[in-house]
């Protein structure tokens, strides 16, 4: 079966539409997740194979350098969702809820999904189930497609002692499986397993209908998904086990520029092709 993505056969089906996740999984094809947050990210996604785009609450971190999720707020979200909406027009794009803004209530739940909509998202990806799965199905049944999120829940980091594996007991692993069944049946159409072990994950992508797409939970899942920066080095310090790099547009970058460095301070940048000149006559 060809991959889910803008250019295979059930692009029409995610235009807008979740249906095709559920057909990869039937399908046996491995579902391709990959974060975007800004527009030019989004535009190298577009060039690519992937099948989904997610804009995750990660940007934080990533691109706004704070030490863990909390500060998102709808606006925000809505913000790099519209900038990656422009750059990949084709994709499929799911936006994570951020903090808190499924525990606030339907009404709250909605009017910050519709903004996330209306700025370009597809879906909507929500952390957690204990004590909002109602609101889950309330956003599905209001017509909001929903991506569960469970295991390493980062906007729960203050509960988790810091970003660890989860899951790792038998009360916590069997709590995961009943979260993982609560979000089917509310209507979430996939579901992000993130840190977690690897024989957890397979059994729970086994006993659901909806697709498991993984993160540092193992090959079991349907999918996979990385954060686009971890994926292409553009990030310090030591990367979690589970990434796998696969350039180091670090090095690329500073490279460039200490080169355009170089040259401005050796007098050869601008040269005379690089400057404009008054018209001839004047
Ligand atoms: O915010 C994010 O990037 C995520 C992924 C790590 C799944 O939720």
């Amino acid at each position: 079966m060809a991959p889910l993505n803008s250019k295979g056969p059930l692009a029409g089906a995610l235009a807008g539409n979740p249906d095709g996740f559920a057909a990869a999984k039937a399908a046996g094809s491995r579902i391709v997740m990959v974060t975007a947050y800004d527009t030019w990210s989004a535009r190298l996604l577009a060039e690519s194979p992937v099948d989904c785009i997610l804009v995750g609450d990660s940007a934080m971190m990533v691109v706004h350098g704070e030490k863990d999720t909390l500060g998102a707020t709808p606006e925000l979200m809505a913000m790099h969702t519209r900038a990656v909406s422009r750059g990949a027009p084709g994709k499929f794009i799911v936006t994570d809820m951020p903090f808190l803004a499924a525990r606030k209530g339907e009404a709250h739940a909605l009017d910050c999904a519709a903004l996330l909509l209306r700025s370009g998202a597809h879906a909507v990806k929500i952390e957690g189930a204990q004590g909002h799965t109602h609101v889950i199905r309330h956003l599905v049944e209001s017509g909001i497609p929903v991506m569960g999120h469970l295991g390493l829940t980062p906007q729960w980091v203050r509960n988790l002692g810091g970003f660890k594996v989860q899951a790792r007991d038998a009360a916590a692993a069997g709590q995961l499986r009943e979260d993982a069944s609560a979000l089917e049946q509310a209507g979430a159409f996939a579901l992000v397993l993130e840190c977690i072990p690897r024989g957890l994950a397979s059994e729970v992508t086994s006993a659901l209908r909806i697709p498991t797409i993984g993160i540092g939970a193992g090959a079991g899942c349907d999918g996979q998904v990385l954060v686009f920066h971890d994926l292409l080095g553009l990030r310090e310090g030591t990367a979690p086990k589970f990434v796998r790099q696969y350039a180091d547009l670090t090095a690329v970058a500073v490279t460039a520029v200490t080169s355009w460095a170089a040259d401005v301070r050796g007098g050869t940048f601008p040269s005379e092709a690089e400057t404009y000149h008054l018209p001839p006559g004047h």
